[in-house]
């Protein structure tokens, strides 16, 4: 058993374990107060893993309620929102109940920003089924839901009671969506551990030991700077462009593959200029080759720069731009605004 501890404005435990899902009652039982438990998660999969969950929860005493969302970032809405808070509500759920998120990344948002406000606060475990729910959101606290304005744009911190990550769970995930997630890996390796990304090149991580790898780094970076201040913002490479990438495509390429373009964009950048040796910037071009990730696309520099900046020039004239001159050493470094485009121009493939 693998557990790491998290020691922010709420202390809490992250098991991972295969076959966890068959024991997620005894761990929540541990944590929770009350007997009744919104189980919450989406039509796939619910399908697939909602009855393992509530047997075991029902086996520990828990009183179950299924609560299942659309598949896919709009269930992220305003609107399934507040049916969810409204079900809570209209089935007397008290403040010493507990909401159980079963999903990726779209279920694990919504279910904390659920547990975060309906009755100022309920409690809130997070089982995640995706890898990238397993080693980015399901840990530091970050939930939301999207406006039509924008992203994330409705949300707050708020720390889990439990996370339970089941590696035996992403062996149903399709093959793009666990790239996605690599995308990710391949940040925290990137970021914080050289050893972490050869490790990633040679092939021999079980998925157990990618998530409890990023996982750690991530608990490291969040308990540094829980509410996103500063140091958090190392978490932001390959974002800032990959949101642009998003964006400009209207969404077609997923937000992995965007971000690796992003991350891919910036080391060829940081090489043409001579802040990284080329071998750094191929190593990780071919990383993310290897993991079935994109590095290239046909998006017009001038339109991902504009999009990027447009995001940007709210706050002031200059961002935090996440770099890596040397793989596992990240940094923040602070640039004009307007430098960014520089960046793209000399790290997108003509
Ligand atoms: N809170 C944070 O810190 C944080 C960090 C990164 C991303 N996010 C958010 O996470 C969301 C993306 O998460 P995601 O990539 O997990 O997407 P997702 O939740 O939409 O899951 C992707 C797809 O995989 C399916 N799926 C999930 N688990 C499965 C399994 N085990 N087997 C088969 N299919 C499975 C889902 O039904 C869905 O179709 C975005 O909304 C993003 O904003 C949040």
């Amino acid at each position: 058993m693998n557990i790491i501890e998290v020691n922010a404005s709420r202390r809490y435990d992250i098991f991972v374990e295969e076959g966890l899902l068959n024991r997620a009652g005894a761990y929540c039982a541990q944590v929770l107060r009350g007997k009744k438990v919104l189980l919450l998660t989406d039509e796939t999969v619910g399908a697939l893993y909602l009855n393992t969950v509530k047997q075991s929860l029902e086996a520990s005493g828990f009183e179950v309620n299924p609560y299942t969302v659309a598949v896919g970032e709009d269930s992220k809405s305003t609107a399934t929102y507040l049916q969810v808070v409204s079900y809570l509500a209209e089935n007397h759920f008290t403040r010493s109940d507990a909401i159980v998120a079963l999903g990726g990344g779209v279920v694990g948002d919504l279910g904390g920003f659920c547990a975060a406000t309906y009755l100022r606060g309920i409690g809130f475990v997070q089982i995640p089924t995706t890898l990238l729910a397993c080693v980015d959101s399901s840990v530091g606290g970050k939930t939301a839901v999207n406006l039509p304005e924008g992203k994330n744009l409705l949300g707050s911190f708020y720390q889990p009671w439990l996370v339970l990550c089941d590696p035996t769970a992403l062996q149903t995930l399709p093959s793009e969506i666990y790239a996605d997630g690599m995308a990710e890996v391949i940040k925290y390796g990137m970021i914080r551990d050289r050893t972490l990304f050869e490790a990633l090149e040679r092939g021999e991580l079980t998925d157990t030991e990618i998530i409890c790898r990023c996982v750690a780094i991530k608990r490291d970076i969040v308990e540094q700077d829980e509410r996103d201040t500063g140091y958090r913002q190392l978490l932001n490479f390959g974002h800032t462009v990959g949101h642009a990438v998003e964006k400009c495509s209207d969404f077609s390429i997923s937000h992995g593959s965007a971000v690796a373009i992003g991350m891919a964009v910036l080391t060829r950048a940081l090489s043409a200029m001579g802040k990284t040796p080329a071998e750094e910037c191929e190593r990780l071009l071919a990383l993310l080759a290897a993991c079935g990730l994109p590095t290239t696309c046909d998006i017009a520099p001038q339109a991902l720069y504009e999009v990027a900046l447009s995001d940007k020039k709210r706050a002031n004239d200059t961002l935090a731009l996440i770099t890596v001159p040397v793989i596992g050493e990240g940094g923040i470094e602070t640039i004009a605004v307007t430098e960014l485009a520089r960046y793209i121009e000399m790290g997108a493939v003509k």
